[in-house]
């Protein structure tokens, strides 16, 4: 069957019964890729004249064996599944040209990117299909991970998990970028993880009525490939690899951890680089979170995702999905004894406010609005160089992962207790648990814009799309 009709967009007409393969898309019993090996996504070639850098993306329609064996529908940019990485630079103009050709609205959203709320890519750029959106900016953000993904009102969960997903790495010419890793797919890893839900004839499912169907699995993929029963592996050649992990997932926990109960060496929270390399046993990301870490490599290391809750889930469970195998002779410098100076904001005189994430009915909310249309969201209304802190309070039982557009967030405390380790970092999505609190603080800077708005929401998408989104404006002094 052709995809006639069968855009991402049907589901806005139809409604929550709507299936992407009822379009006659039958499914097609493909032999397993049993190669088991690592799928690095494409660095995406931009073209550079004048100091601007500008690259081409095409969000299109696919398949994907998101179950081993099933083709599902999906989509992705400049392919069937994902989407390339995008390297910006410190200091560069970056322009893009982006086709939607989904049948259905989009936008695209450089997901903790410091930009102005015009190139954003909120639920205000929506663009329809057929049409092409060129954000332009200055990239402001030092080195770090960044990803993108659509943001449309009410139909993010749906076009994430269906593949509209890429990693964006920022460089810039500090001693710590220049002495870490950085030759892309060679000791420079992007890892993208995902939990899914998919019934068995692959339909990945995105809201209520779908995760409430009979028969649905859980398929656990990383960089699009699934892991289930399939460990896939990269053959190291350079003794010290440097990994960004991203979180994609459209609800669950993922935990990072050594299948030999060993360390990994953290680098990096969302925001960038930690004050120093720091040894941990697990990397906690909530959806839509990532971090960075490198091996030294003596021996093969598997890494495993533990996967717990969210709530699409019944249970949790460890997934060994690579292992890296060293073929490499070359001895790494040690490491940087500092990667940056992180300087701990003082909040005494910052502003206070806080942002309750709550539940209505079968909406959610955030101060009480449900943010499932942007009338009917709350809005926050702050000024150019605010210094403000934040009291994110759960009341739900529910786990949230709050997120906030624009500004990195330092953490004051976490349900509580002052942070400590790797928590000193830098972020733009953190975990709530259900009737937990976190105070973060942060400082509005460089934007000001009295007609766009960026966003707070939570990154589980579900919940996002169910209102748990509320507007953020930053206006001129
Ligand atoms: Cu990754 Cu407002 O989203
Ligand atoms: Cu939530």
């Amino acid at each position: 069957g052709g995809m006639a009709g069968v855009g991402l967009g049907a589901v806005g007409a139809a409604g929550a019964t709507f299936s992407l393969l009822s379009g006659g898309n039958a499914n097609k019993a493909a032999a397993a890729d049993a190669t088991g090996t690592l799928t690095v996504p494409d660095l995406l070639e931009g073209t550079t004249s004048d100091g601007t850098t500008t690259y081409t993306l095409t969000a299109k329609t696919g398949t994907n064996e998101v179950i081993s064996g099933v083709s599902s529908t999906t989509a992705g940019y400049n392919g069937s599944y994902l989407g390339p990485t995008m390297k910006w630079t410190t200091g560069d103009t970056v322009l893009l040209n982006i086709t939607n050709t989904l049948g259905a609205d989009t936008t695209v959203h450089f997901h903790g990117a410091h930009i102005p709320p015009k190139m954003d890519g909120g639920p205000q750029n929506s663009f329809a299909d057929g049409e092409t959106w060129s954000p332009t900016f200055e990239v402001k953000d030092e080195a770090k991970t960044l990803w993108y993904h659509p943001h449309a009102l009410g139909t993010t969960a749906e076009q994430v998990v269906h593949g509209l997903a890429g990693m964006i790495i920022v460089e810039d010419d500090s001693d710590a970028s220049a002495a870490l890793p950085s030759e892309y797919g060679v000791d420079d890893i992007p890892i993208i993880l995902q939990c899914l839900a998919a019934d068995s004839s692959g339909d990945i499912k995105y809201n209520v009525t779908g995760y409430l169907g009979s028969g649905l699995s859980y398929p656990v993929l990383c960089n699009g490939t699934n892991v289930d029963s399939t460990t896939l592996g990269f053959t190291a050649t350079k003794t010290r690899i440097r990994f960004r992990v991203l979180n994609a997932s459209p609800a669950d926990i993922m935990t990072i951890q050594r299948g030999d109960g060993g360390t990994l060496t953290q680098i990096a929270t969302d925001q960038g680089y930690l004050t120093e390399p720091t040894e941990v046993t697990t990397i906690r990301l909530v959806a839509g979170a990532r971090a960075e870490f490198v091996l030294d490599l003596a021996d093969a290391v598997t890494l495993q995702a533990v996967v717990t809750t969210g709530w699409i889930r019944g249970g949790s469970g460890t997934y060994d999905f690579l292992t890296v195998t060293p073929e490499a002779t070359d001895t790494p410098d040690d490491l940087p004894s500092t990667l940056t100076t992180i300087t701990r904001y003082d909040t005494a005189d910052f502003a206070a406010r806080t942002i309750t994430l709550g539940q209505s009915g079968q909406n959610m909310t955030i101060n009480g609005s449900v943010g499932t249309t942007m009338d009917g969201m709350a809005t926050i209304m702050t000024t150019l160089d605010a210094e403000e802190v934040w009291t994110i309070s759960n009341g739900t039982q529910l786990e949230h992962s709050f997120h906030l557009h624009d500004v990195p967030f330092q953490l004051i405390e976490i349900n509580g207790e002052e942070p400590t380790g790797v928590d000193l970092g830098w972020f733009d999505t953190f975990e709530v648990v259900g009737g937990g609190s976190i105070k973060i603080a942060m400082k509005f800077t460089d934007f000001t814009d009295d007609t766009y708005m960026y966003m707070l929401h939570c990154h589980l998408l579900q919940h996002e799309d169910e209102g748990m989104m509320a507007a953020l404006m930053v206006m001129d002094g």
